[in-house]
């Protein structure tokens, strides 16, 4: 079975061809992170026009040589952009009936789920599955594959938000993940005293939103005393707080259901420290995808398609759902 993955729910247009669930054919992403970080974040209407012009040969490089042999096209049908998304769900629906195939609409976040079963196809259910990107922080309850149970999530901003709207304060570019990533390396974690979201509490929870506000009024104080603003250091105390909240929380997570193998998938998941500390666990096993399938990516949307379709999952009348639930 060789199945057209296509994801095109922000700012990455993405196609991959999966065979029999676990081998990837090959993949394809036209990121517009170029295009949009002038403007500090994704403009909505640019990434839809964007999606159209580089879709379609994406497309016609992965189906060259495969044409003949796809049965089946799984495309992004939400949570996202509605302009992005209805590129990907329009452009599946006149292939689906060009080549008289199959279709089936994916959850963008049942896609990031699926993500680091890619390289772990036989990691089966229960699991916890943690998806933390730039629109989500989610701890899931994964009971069978296509029945989720909501653990908990963050009351404001997303942990990928957070390293966005950080990056903003501190002048740094869109997006703000890997610049952060990058700079905390050379900074000192100890330099500022940054909170740990919800520490203490006993529940499933995150908020990024104060701790991004504490990194403001901290730079405010620095540069209204003409002090200098150590941008290293800054990041690398943000990112232990963000690290020690996801962190406390997923072993929260363990403790309540005694479940220990933990997925954790995602922009965020892309993260080099946050992936050397969650390694490093000693009482529940990671798996993580590989860095480049943590952000958006189309082999994701293939597998987790792949996956309903073969438990008899159809979609009929496909449309896009910028707000699509996955639990
Ligand atoms: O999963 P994704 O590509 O898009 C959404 O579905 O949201 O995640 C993008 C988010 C951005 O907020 C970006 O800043 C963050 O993931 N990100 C990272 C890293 N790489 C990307 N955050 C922390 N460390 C990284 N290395
Ligand atoms: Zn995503």
């Amino acid at each position: 079975m060789l199945t057209l993955g296509i994801e095109t729910s922000c700012d990455d247009s993405g196609v991959a061809l999966l065979r029999d669930g676990h081998e990837i054919v090959c993949e394809y992403l036209s990121s517009q992170i170029k295009d949009h970080s002038k403007f500090g974040g994704v403009i909505p209407e640019f990434a839809a026009r964007k999606h159209l012009e580089n879709l379609l040969p994406l497309i016609a490089a992965a189906v060259k040589d495969y044409k003949s042999e796809i049965n089946l096209i799984a495309v992004t049908r939400g949570p996202g952009l509605m302009g992005s998304l209805m590129v990907g769900v329009q452009t599946a629906i006149a292939l689906s009936q060009a080549w008289g195939i199959n279709l089936i609409g994916v959850n963008h976040i049942e896609g990031h789920l699926f993500a680091p079963l890619i390289e772990n196809e036989n990691l089966k259910p229960p699991f916890l599955s943690v998806i933390i990107s730039g629109g989500h922080s989610e701890v899931i309850l994964v009971k069978n594959f296509g029945e989720y149970e909501f653990l908990g999530g963050t009351r404001d901003d997303a942990a990928g938000e957070a390293y966005d709207k950080v990056a903003k304060i501190l002048g740094l570019e869109y997006p703000g993940g890997p610049i952060i990533d990058k700079l905390a390396r050379s900074g000192n974690d100890k330099a500022f005293n940054f909170p740990v979201p919800l520490k203490n509490t006993n529940d499933i929870e995150f908020s990024f939103s104060g701790l991004k506000t504490a990194v403001l009024w901290q730079v405010k104080k620095l540069v209204e005393n003409n002090l200098s603003v150590p941008v290293e250091d800054i990041c690398a105390s943000f990112q232990k707080a963000v690290i020690n909240s996801l962190i406390s929380k997923i072993k929260l997570a363990v403790k309540l259901t005694g479940i220990k193998n933990v997925t954790i998938s995602g922009g965020v998941a892309a993260n080099s420290e946050l992936r050397e500390k969650l390694s490093a666990q000693k009482n529940f096993k990671i798996y993580l995808p590989e860095k480049s399938r943590c952000t958006d990516n189309a082999a994701m949307i293939a597998l987790a398609g792949y996956n309903a379709y073969s438990r008899g999952v159809r979609t009929k009348n496909l449309t896009a759902d910028p707000s699509l639930e996955l639990c």
